[in-house]
């Protein structure tokens, strides 16, 4: 299956870190299109307001389950949206251990951000000990049915997933070609039995490790439609030569 007709979407998960005059810095270094690529940029959620003439796309790192009400801290996907936020990080296995987020939680958390006007990343992957005991495929694929259950068609087009092995993120160990698209193809398939039309249609993105030095082999893969950017979309200028190499392989 070829990625050549899908537009590529690069994301930067600032995670904890940025302030103001970073988030500057990318509105004075993006200041126009990236043929091809949808470059949306993840900030903490206080740098999230107003942001809908930027030349890309923000989007929050996390989104409350619930619609409103007493739960005191959280944001709601319609907040978010009317802060401009267009995509939503879902999942991403730093929330998954350190604040317990499981696989029913992060289902609630998809259908909520679709339902107030977001787009989903979802994220999945795995430790070095489930790889290492030989359950790489079926924990995914746990992870993909168990995430995306109940969607409908309408709702499974607006989601991206990432593939971010957690041995790979912050470690400068990137996973290599071979691996990636073993597991790319493994989930493309997932979702176009979820599927078949919109399946061939979502973005998948590889995140752990992608650098302006990794990317380009990276997009040059089957299924790989996209990354999801930690350290390396903290620098404005790295993660732009990132959505650069990106656009070059449209
Ligand atoms: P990294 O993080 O690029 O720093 O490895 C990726 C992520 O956690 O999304």
């Amino acid at each position: 299956m070829s990625h050549k007709n899908i537009d590529f979407l690069i994301a930067g998960n600032w995670k904890l870190n940025g302030d103001k005059r970073l988030f500057n810095e990318f509105v004075g270094l993006f200041d126009s299109e990236i043929k091809g690529v949808d470059v949306v940029v993840c900030p903490p959620y206080v740098l999230l307001n107003d942001n809908k003439e930027l030349e890309f796309a923000v989007g929050a790192q996390n989104v409350s389950e619930h619609v409103g009400g007493a739960y005191t801290g959280e944001v709601s996907a319609e907040m978010l949206a009317d802060a401009g936020c267009e995509y939503v990080i879902i999942g991403h296995s730093e929330r998954r251990e350190y604040q317990k987020e499981d696989n029913a939680l992060i289902n609630s958390k998809v259908k909520r951000a679709i339902d107030g006007g977001l787009l989903p990343i979802l994220c999945i992957g795995e430790s070095e000990d489930v790889r290492a005991n030989g359950e790489l495929f079926s924990f995914l694929a746990e992870q993909i049915s168990s995430a995306l259950d109940g969607l409908d068609s309408n709702s499974l087009a607006n989601v991206a997933v990432a593939y971010e092995p957690i041995w790979a993120i912050g470690t400068g160990n990137t996973a290599t070609t071979e691996q990636v698209q073993e597991v790319h193809s493994f989930v493309r398939g997932l979702l176009v039995e979820l599927d078949s039309e919109v399946g061939q249609g979502m973005r998948l993105l590889y995140g752990g490790s992608v650098k302006p030095s990794n990317a380009g082999e990276l997009f040059a893969l089957n299924d790989v439609n996209g990354a999801l950017v930690g350290g390396a979309s903290l620098q404005a200028q790295t993660f732009y030569e990132i959505c650069q190499q990106a656009s070059d392989k449209r």
